[in-house]
């Protein structure tokens, strides 16, 4: 008798094909922005990421035009195997940063709560492919065959086996000219990275609006209307 399975997440994976070509420009460009960043806000043994020191833009940085470039690209692919009709919703790079992990550094786990889609490419991985430097851990909250709730946690042994029915966790081992997409929303965080070499990585957050001449029809009332016609407040208290 089978079992059957329903509402995979969907993780879009792309290895680039010029990543070699383009690896030097972006770590130069990482290492430079890095070392601009006077203001280190660093806890201890947390990776640098550059959206909270003020380097959240690469996306108007020329000498990341190339990655920029095959995000949209892919970005769209991704959108469109979800099914989505891309012709009346207008696509933003919301904020793009570098990130650089070093021995022993981590990122806990969070979601990317003001976008719709985001998306990491690994520039730099020492060990790439294995888990060494660091897996990006895509988390789940949504549990949906945990039939008693907390039967899943670290500290029951009520499971005889993980497997594709029950598992808490998918770990994607960080691999150099690699793209990965998934949606904003889902938790994720990423494991430490345990050799001596840095893991550098650019992170981008993307958002889904109507288009600026789309302020209408069926899709309007579920997209945030283009930000050009958004009114900053006034001064005025
Ligand atoms: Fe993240």
């Amino acid at each position: 008798m089978p079992t059957h399975t329903h509402f995979p997440l969907a993780i879009y994976q792309a290895d680039l094909p010029d990543a070699a070509l383009n690896k030097l420009g972006m770590l130069e460009a990482v290492r430079d922005l890095e070392s601009s960043d006077d203001e280190k806000r660093n806890f201890e043994g947390r990776a640098w990421t550059g959206d909270i020191h003020g380097v959240a833009s690469v996306q108007d940085d020329s000498r990341f035009g190339w990655l920029v470039g095959q995000v949209e690209t892919h970005t769209r692919l991704y959108l469109q195997e979800l099914g989505l009709e891309l012709k009346d919703v207008a696509l933003y790079i919301q904020r793009a940063w570098p990130v650089i992990s070093r021995y022993g550094e981590e990122i806990g786990p969070h979601s990317h709560l003001t976008a719709h889609v985001s998306a990491v490419y690994y520039i730099s991985v020492p060990y790439s492919g294995s888990d060494a430097a660091g897996c990006l851990v895509f988390l789940n909250d949504a549990r949906l065959n945990e039939v008693c709730a907390g039967l899943g946690l670290e500290n029951t042994e009520l499971f005889t086996e993980w497997n594709g029915l029950n598992q808490d966790q998918a770990a994607y081992a960080p691999t150099e000219g690699r793209l990965l997409l998934f949606p904003a929303k889902q938790r994720h965080a990423v494991a430490a990275n345990e050799t001596e070499d840095d893991r550098v990585s650019v992170s981008f957050d993307i958002v889904l609006t109507a288009k600026p001449n789309q302020t209408t029809g069926k899709s309007y009332e579920f997209l945030a209307p283009p930000p050009s016609t958004w009114k900053p407040f006034g001064t005025a208290i």
